[in-house]
């Protein structure tokens, strides 16, 4: 499949896009200082919090961080759940809300079996899904072209 480009210059702090790729949609998240700084909170509740498992298929080199991405503010992820490929849905905002824990500082829920994900798309510890959310090859051109494949 060819490479994807994205203008996201348009893309406010803490909203997101979706874009597809390779037929998978792929999610593009700018991350807000808050939302930047959950994922210390995160780090010590996520299964894989330096993305080590399987990394040549989920994580490529420049994303094996906290952030899960070339830069802190910018999440690019694949929206399919690891565990039997749902679509995760978007559960941005912290705060109690049904199904989800009373610290939950937002990331995405899958429908399917509940699986739950933070902000850098890595899954919580004892959930179905054995890994985190693919981060898709990319790169910018620029500061606001990115460049997905
Ligand atoms: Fe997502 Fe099972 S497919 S938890």
């Amino acid at each position: 499949g060819a490479p994807v480009e994205v203008d996201i210059s348009g893309l406010a702090l803490g909203e997101m896009k979706t874009v597809e790729w390779r037929g998978k949609p792929v999610w593009i998240l700018k991350r807000s200082p808050e939302m930047v700084e959950s994922l210390k909170k995160t780090d010590s509740q996520v299964a894989d919090p330096n993305s080590e498992r399987n990394p040549a298929e989920l994580t490529p080199e420049y994303a094996r961080n906290e952030y899960r991405s070339r830069k802190p503010e910018i999440l690019v992820a694949v929206g399919i759940c690891s565990h039997l490929g749902c679509s995760p849905t978007t559960k941005l905002q912290p705060g109690a809300q049904p199904s989800l824990p009373d610290d939950w500082t937002g990331g995405f829920l899958c429908p399917c079996h509940g699986s739950t994900f933070d902000l850098a798309g890595r899954v919580f510890k004892n959930k179905p899904a054995p890994d985190n959310l693919e981060v898709p090859p990319h790169m910018y051109l620029g500061d606001t072209r990115l460049v997905i494949g």
